[in-house]
């Protein structure tokens, strides 16, 4: 992408003069690079128009969720959790990212107690005190909107409470380090030591993505980290933050089925996931 001349219309759409918008960040980004520093390559940062899209995707997504989590109780089975989200997606104009993505075979990911993440929805039916992922994308106009929620199938024990809780907490403290000009690794580290305060580990097989045009794009945020270190953060970045939290050590086991990932040890395991966007300011919760 070239940069506009300083008194013609900004790049990211906002109808603003160039010299009375992006200009100063994108100066203050090219400093930055040409002291080593690691900037966002161009083409991750979204355009007003690109902004609104992704918004009303992840406001279905939201929505969605809203939706499935109502039918959440002991002996639903994980296929009419889908099934529900398959219909609410299609009624909305919109298409379920999951479904078919790299052969993906559903809806939405349902990841049950010791399943850390891309659970499959199936026959298992949910028993009293479970805990549970769902996790929706949807597409909608060719934009993405991703997020997740634990929810409880009935009462769940004091230690899965707590463990939603906290893995609840390192999402929000990760998200409150969104800012121009924090680091990538800022997040990291607000949510390891959340997570290593009450004895947790962080999941270092995944992490948050670069959201919006495609499901996955290139930008990688890691749950763990230290402040100061990897890419700097501008406005118009879109990504997700979404930290898996266990309850026991941090090793990941993939299953037979190519995709459900559980905790290596058996224990307990709980996410949280929200589509954030980068503003001038801070930071704008696409998902809330
Ligand atoms: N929604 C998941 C994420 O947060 C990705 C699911 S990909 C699937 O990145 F293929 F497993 F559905
Ligand atoms: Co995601
Ligand atoms: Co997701």
């Amino acid at each position: 992408m070239n940069l506009p001349m300083r008194n013609h219309p900004c790049w990211c759409g906002s109808g603003e003069k160039y010299k009375k918008c992006h200009l100063e960040l994108d100066s203050q980004m090219e400093d930055l690079r040409s002291r080593g520093i690691p900037v966002p390559a161009r083409k991750l940062l979204k355009t007003e128009e690109q902004i609104n899209g992704i918004r009303q995707a992840c406001q279905l997504s939201k929505v969605i969720l809203d939706e499935a989590g109502k039918c959440i109780r002991p002996g639903i089975s994980t296929a009419e959790i889908d099934r529900l989200v398959y219909q609410l997606t299609r009624d909305s104009g919109a298409q379920p990212a999951t479904l078919n993505y790299k052969g993906f075979p559903a809806s939405c990911c349902t990841s049950i107690n010791e399943v850390i993440c891309h659970g499959i929805p199936g026959k298992q039916i949910l028993a009293e005190g479970d805990i549970i992922n769902v996790d929706v994308t949807t597409v909608l106009n060719g934009y993405y909107g991703d997020t997740s929620r634990m929810f409880f199938a009935g009462i769940p024990s004091a230690e899965a409470r707590q463990l939603v809780e906290v893995a609840r907490e390192c999402m929000d403290l990760g998200i409150q380090q969104v800012k121009p000009f924090n680091r990538i690794g800022d997040i990291g580290e607000v949510i390891e030591n959340c997570a290593t305060r009450y004895g947790y580990s962080v999941v270092r097989d995944y992490g948050g993505h670069g959201v919006g045009m495609e499901f996955h794009e290139q930008l990688f945020i890691p749950h763990y980290g230290e402040r100061g270190r990897g890419m700097v953060l501008v406005p118009n970045l879109v990504f997700t933050v979404e930290p898996m939290i266990n309850a026991g050590d941090f090793r990941c086991k993939l299953l037979e089925d190519g995709w459900t990932t559980i905790t290596a040890d058996g224990s307990l395991t709980a996410q949280w996931e929200h589509t954030i966007l980068v503003t001038k300011t801070g930071v704008e919760i696409l998902t809330a």
